[in-house]
């Protein structure tokens, strides 16, 4: 993907939150994008020929010393360069600007004025002023610009919201176009892309799949493949691009733990076993009475994803063991694990992990990862591409340990048999909800004109039921019931860092409450989590 043939306009990490974002930006606009540390050295920017460099913010300030920088060298490669926040500044303090703290800093929302007549701002900004609304989130600035450069946009308390240098194609804003709240900031990016670094754009998920296709062809050769299937979005999508690549040399061992979503192990199995579509060996494990004999007796949460994620490992070590040695061993690693696992300034520990890790015993000799460049959205693009179906390529995130997080205290047969039950009319009731709002047939309900597809407001990012721990009084016909209480949980959320609960229309929780209560034997309430992250945990264990 990185042959130099291909459009890239390359984006240099300075430790801004939004990095991975504007590489994503970037992809939208059909040409590919990827991060790399500020201390990439220059002959390895040279040799992938990008057609333009993007500087992310940071949180430093550019004048001191300690603070991430890059070479000047950058400035002589002749490639078009667009500072964003701490990137501008870069530009400005290393370019001989001046760069301070600022009397004051912008936070949020702010309104700009753009010079419409550079190339940067074609067609942004309303009136004559170029008004617009970005995203602000600095305390330095650029009190100077550097020579050469004009200033292109300023708010009313920062005198160099942008500036540029057209001669040598350099580019620098203070605010974020990468974010949603910068209301024109995709056609910032796109302006930088097409016109300033003339791209073409024809960076495409199908060309993606069959380059990926190709490339494992042919370094796998006649090798033996394994990959852990979930049936989780990202090992679905690289077994299909295996499978297409090796076929049958490609062995896929599906755990199923019983604590799996209703009808999940049918599911997955009816794509990929025998029955299905693709020509690979595919292994389902019934290890339901394994995992709810480990976890018998056991209440305390983290104790309880731990056995699930070291018996999952056990699992498929004896798995592999049959199979015998193996050359590769396929991971579902997406880009943005790559990133949180180190990339340079931003590098973050990834809090929550999918089941296991590597196994210890397993007998491989490499691992392949072949989404390693993709985000998730593009990696459902080549889930689509492939003809993987929609139930599986839109599914929401699931835990590595599945369902024994969805059940408060000690996991049981009968508990799962519960949440499995409720947590699919809750599913089912809001797909008949979408289609009855696409239908105009729920009122007080706007869309979100940030999503891409059209969707109600109250749409979650994620959504699911829990067991609590708790029975209650009832009452059933005539008699008397102590039965469990079923917590529903739904929240929005961009990055499932924070979250905040959804406000699903009453109508909704309203049906599929009443279908839980009279349709799942063993309960007899339920409650809405309405509490956000923090100080809430989106799972509830
Ligand atoms: P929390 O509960 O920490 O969850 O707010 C944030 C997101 O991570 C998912 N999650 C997990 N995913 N293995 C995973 O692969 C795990 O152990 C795990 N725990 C939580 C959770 O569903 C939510 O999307």
């Amino acid at each position: 993907m990185s042959d130099g043939k291909q459009e890239k306009v390359i984006v240099i990490d300075f430790g801004g939150q939004y990095n991975q974002l504007i590489a994503r930006r970037v992809r939208e606009c059909h040409v590919y994008s990827e991060v790399y540390p500020n201390t990439i050295p220059m002959d390895e920017i040279r040799a992938m020929n990008p057609k333009g460099i993007i500087f992310t913010g940071g949180p430093n300030s550019a004048y001191l010393p300690e603070s991430p920088s890059i070479t000047k060298e950058v400035f002589e490669l002749g490639i078009p360069i667009l500072g964003i926040c701490y990137g501008a500044q870069v530009i400005a303090h290393l370019l001989g600007g001046k760069v301070d703290t600022a009397p004051t800093s912008e936070y949020g929302r702010t309104e700009v004025k753009v010079d419409q007549s550079s190339a940067l701002f074609k067609n942004v900004g309303e009136g004559d002023d170029g008004d617009t609304i970005v995203w602000m989130s600095h305390t330095d600035y650029i009190a100077e610009a550097p020579e050469g450069f004009r200033v292109t946009a300023s708010s009313s308390v920062c005198p160099v919201a942008g500036m540029e240098d057209v001669s040598r194609r350099f580019y620098a804003t203070q605010f974020h176009p990468e974010v949603n709240h910068t209301v024109e900031g995709q056609k910032v990016i796109e302006n930088f892309v097409y016109d300033v670094c003339g791209c073409k754009g024809d960076w495409k998920m199908s060309s993606f799949a069959e380059d990926t296709i190709r490339e494992m062809k042919s370094r796998i050769g006649d090798g033996k493949v394994l990959c852990a299937l979930s049936g989780g979005v990202d090992s679905s999508v690289a077994a299909v691009l295996l499978s297409r690549a090796v076929g049958k040399q490609l062995t896929c061992v599906f755990v199923d733990h019983g604590l799996l979503r209703k009808n999940e192990g049918d599911e997955v199995e009816a794509v990929f076993g025998p029955d299905g579509p693709y020509d690979l060996n595919f292994v389902r494990v019934n290890a339901a009475d394994r995992f709810y004999e480990k976890l018998s007796g056991v209440s305390e949460p983290e104790k309880k994803r731990k056995i699930i994620g070291e018996e999952f490992i056990r699992v498929f070590e004896e798995e592999a063991k049959k199979i015998g040695a193996v050359d590769y061993l396929v991971q579902g690693t997406i880009y943005p694990d790559v990133i949180e696992s180190g990339l340079g300034e931003s590098a973050t520990i990834k809090s929550h992990h999918n089941v296991g890790g590597l196994p210890d015993h397993v007998d491989f000799k490499e691992i392949v990862e072949p989404l390693r460049l993709l985000f998730k959205d593009e990696v459902r693009a080549v889930g689509r591409e492939l003809g993987i179906p929609e139930y599986l390529v839109s599914r929401q995130p699931f835990p590595g340990p599945g369902l024994g997080i969805r059940i408060i205290g000690e996991v049981s047969e009968e508990k799962v048999r519960i949440v499995q039950d409720a947590d699919y009319i809750y599913r089912e009731e809001i797909a008949k909800a979408i289609d009855r709002w696409r239908e105009g047939k729920i009122d007080g309900s706007g869309d979100i004109s940030d999503r891409k597809d059209k969707n109600p407001i109250w749409l979650p990012d994620q959504y699911f039921a829990a067991i609590t721990n708790m029975r209650s009084v009832g009452v059933m016909g005539d008699g008397r019931t102590y039965d469990y209480a079923i917590a529903l949980r739904a929240v929005n959320t961009s990055d499932f860092m924070t979250a905040d609960a959804t406000h699903i229309p009453w109508e909704i929780l309203d049906i599929v409450t009443n279908r839980i209560v009279n349709e799942v034997k063993g309960v007899n309430r339920v409650l809405y989590d309405c509490t956000s992250k923090p100080p809430g945990t989106i799972e509830l264990e």
